[in-house]
């Protein structure tokens, strides 16, 4: 008998990844395709929205390269978040890049509306601050650099979560979910639908805009022609790949706070039916299914743990991030050094640019372990002070206060730091023993709406398994967390 499956694709900035879950959510076979991103000017990032769509379809051919015998139920579609294209309705051909998320090009767009003073406006409405970041400006640059051969009535604007969408149903349907739409900047979250306000006040019409459904819905059919693809098999989940992550780490409980240990880190949580408002937070929709609608907040840490590769090369270790840990791990735990990373300004919960980084508490006895020591707890310390955000905004509004941090991303994998977190946070720190998270909440949600996996009971058994850190003598960190205080108010204002 045939083995049951579903398939999940995770389109992230880096990697397509395809996987096949059985249905307890093993995975059967994965496949991954690199992508590039390419710099044409000075805080520019964009990506080739063919090339985008070409590393899905490989990825997904090697995922299924020897397993013809497996029957798709379903596929779920996890992707980077408010990155912006605009393609024809016509010839499906894309009429300009795809912007990355990290590309700043469309910050006039947001300098004007700044000056305009309807900042505070579009936060409330958006549940996130006037930043470049967001697809919104994005959108309306392309409106306004959009090769002129194409009539303005054949544009299709989306997010890749669309541009995919649009690609494997054969350029049938222009669809996007809520949880997508609520990173563009446009959507207005109490409603869950576009708003004709921040729709004007950008200049975007509603009409290019796809329409937005539930994270777990109908997305129609795959085509004919997609490589190993077989063609009718029902698209049943989309969803922003921090959102499915957070699902995947058990998110339905609004006790959990989830972190990614990247470059960056995305620290989320949910807030059940109601969106709350977080100092320096994000307020966004984790997902919406026939169940209802679960907001989030979310606190993105910019510089996380991208700063140990560059210590590690600034101490002679070769960039050798393990050689790091072993220096760290042999520095007196309560000492007075710490670095703020602030190379690029401080995320979450701060939001200032224009800074540069700063060591402070050198004295005679500093050495490279110290040094060490501080850029591990950089990462600690930006997402401790995620968390006290997050849990002030719930106590304002009454949740539950938060019981566990669920760890996943590159640097997690070190159980020397997820121990130091759960001292500096005095929570349990959990590590996700299973890496594709984000391609496992896209297959939830795509097992949720085909009916084999209903939440929140069926999901339960499908979550990976955690290592567990428990803290062990957390007041012994409170006067180097006070250290770090102070060294953060040093960059922002300048020594008192
Ligand atoms: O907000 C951007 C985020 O969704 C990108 O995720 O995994 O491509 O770095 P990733």
């Amino acid at each position: 008998m045939a083995t049951s499956a579903i398939l999940a694709i995770d389109q992230g900035t880096t990697n397509s990844k395809a996987l096949l879950l059985d249905m307890a959510g093993r995975p059967i076979a994965r496949g991954q395709c690199a992508i590039e991103c390419h710099y044409p000017r000075s805080g520019w990032v964009e990506q080739s929205g063919e090339a985008l769509f070409q590393s899905v379809l490989s990825a997904i051919d090697h995922c299924l390269d020897g397993h013809d015998d497996v029957d798709i139920l379903a596929l779920g579609i996890s992707s980077q978040r408010e990155s912006a294209m605009a393609w024809s309705a016509r010839d499906g051909r894309p009429l300009g890049p795809c912007i990355s998320w990290q590309c700043r090009r469309s910050q006039p767009q947001c300098d004007a509306l700044e000056k305009a003073g309807v900042s505070s406006r579009v936060r409330e409405l958006s549940g996130l601050p006037l930043d470049p970041l967001f697809s919104a400006a994005k959108f309306r640059w392309l409106l306004e650099h959009v090769s002129d051969e194409c009539a303005v009535a054949d544009i299709r604007l989306g997010t890749v979560d669309s541009w995919l969408l649009w690609k494997l149903t054969g350029h049938r349907l222009h669809l996007t979910d809520l949880s997508n739409a609520s990173r563009t900047q446009l959507c207005d979250i109490h409603r869950g639908s576009w708003s004709a306000e921040l729709t004007e006040l950008f200049g975007v019409p509603i009409r290019h805009l796809p329409e937005i459904r539930h994270s777990a819905d109908d997305f129609g059919t795959t085509a004919s022609g997609l490589g190993k693809l077989p063609a009718g098999i029902p698209i049943l989940s989309m969803v922003g790949d921090s959102h499915a992550a957070l699902l995947a780490q058990g998110g339905h409980d609004s006790r959990i706070v989830k972190a990614t240990y990247g470059t960056g880190s995305s620290v989320m949580t949910t807030t059940g039916d109601q969106p709350v408002e977080g100092r320096g937070l994000a307020t966004t929709v984790a997902w919406e299914t026939d169940q209802g609608r679960v907001y989030a907040l979310e606190g993105n840490v910019t510089v996380s743990a991208a700063v140990l590769p560059w210590v590690a090369r600034l101490l002679g270790l070769e960039g050798s991030v393990e050689r790091l840990g072993e220096l760290a791990r042999a520095a007196d735990p309560q000492g007075s050094e710490i670095l703020v990373p602030a190379m690029v300004g401080l995320g979450a919960p701060r939001w200032v640019g224009g800074l540069s980084a700063l060591m402070d508490g050198l004295t005679f006895s500093t050495g490279p372990a110290e040094i060490a020591l501080a850029a591990f707890d950089s990462i600690v310390f930006q997402i401790r002070d995620v968390v006290d955000a997050m849990q002030a905004a719930g106590r304002a509004r009454d949740l539950p206060p938060l019981s566990a941090l669920k760890a996943d991303g590159g640097a997690s994998c070190n159980d020397w730091l997820m121990q130091r977190q759960a001292e500096a946070l005095d929570l349990h720190v959990q590590r996700a023993r299973f890496a594709e998270l984000s391609a496992l909440g896209a297959a939830l949600l795509a097992g949720h709406q085909h009916g084999c996996w209903r939440a929140p009971d069926a999901f339960a058994a499908v979550l990976p398994e955690h290592d567990d850190f428990s803290p062990r003598d957390a007041a012994a960190f409170k006067p180097r967390h006070d250290q770090w205080l102070r060294a953060v108010a040093r960059t922002l204002h300048g020594t008192p």
